[in-house]
């Protein structure tokens, strides 16, 4: 019988390396990375409904409503890729209410990844980093600079990237995690995300290969 594919949760607090770590696992385990911080900016740029309700709470650093969000996840999970290949959840369930509208419709990650950052750190990471809008690549102007000078013009910064919308997301992260963690207490996993991005893979690499040996054992014995 066929080996199901991994279904994984990554979360911690805004700038903790989500996005960048999740660039390594796509790569190494080929799932399907659903960022809703990005799903929603893509909506944001290509004008939707959807971008349209979400961008005002985007810029301020406040949560969108999550009916908008949940709906936007839910399609997404649902179609054929992420079926096929495995999802990489990253940025939901952000609040008790996700994670309940997520239990009700019986999707639940084999492993819940959670990346722990001191917050002094958090605030340089959000107001060094930079986007490049063309590969969708993540840079950080002092820890990741850009390979190219053609790069580097046309790098594009988060307008909720500021030290006062950081301080601000911050805090309504606080105010969930606590709800969300205890949803996902028995497959929760902490990884110190305050060293260099390969060392904190490695662990990441060994968490989910770990998952991955598991879902082969019980595929033979079923
Ligand atoms: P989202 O895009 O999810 O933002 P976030 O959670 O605040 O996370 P970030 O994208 O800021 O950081 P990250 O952890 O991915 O870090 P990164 O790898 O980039 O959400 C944005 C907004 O969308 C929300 O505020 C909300 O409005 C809305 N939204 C999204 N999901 C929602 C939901 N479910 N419900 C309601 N609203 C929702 O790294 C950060 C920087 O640090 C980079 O410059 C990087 O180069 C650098 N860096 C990374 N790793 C390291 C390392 N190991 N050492 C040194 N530097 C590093």
């Amino acid at each position: 019988s066929k080996i199901e594919p991994m279904k994984v949760m990554i979360s911690g607090a805004p700038a903790s390396g989500k996005g960048t770590q999740c660039e390594m696992i796509v790569q190494k385990f080929g799932l399907v990375h659903i960022s809703t911080g990005d799903l929603l900016r893509a909506e944001v740029s290509a004008g939707t409904d959807i971008g349209n309700k979400a961008k005002e709470y985007m810029n301020a650093g406040c949560l969108v409503p999550d009916e908008v969000v949940t709906a936007m996840v839910t399609a997404r999970l649902s179609q054929e890729d992420a079926k096929e290949k495995g999802w990489l959840l990253d940025g939901y369930p952000r609040s008790f209410s996700q994670a309940q509208s997520l239990g009700k419709l019986n999707i639940r990650p084999d492993i819940y990844i959670v990346l722990d950052v001191p917050d002094e750190i958090l605030i340089d990471r959000c107001v060094g980093r930079r986007l490049d809008p063309v590969t969708g690549k993540i840079y950080h102007i002092k820890n990741f600079p850009p390979e190219t000078d053609e790069i580097k013009a046309r790098l594009i910064t988060r307008p909720d990237d500021t030290e006062q919308k950081v301080k601000s997301r911050l805090q309504i992260y606080k105010q969930n995690a606590e709800a969300i963690l205890s949803t996902y207490k028995d497959i929760l996993n902490k990884v110190d995300g305050n060293r260099s991005k390969e060392l904190i893979f490695q662990d990441v690499d060994s968490l989910l290969s770990q998952v991955q040996k598991e879902k082969v054992k019980t595929t033979k014995v079923a």
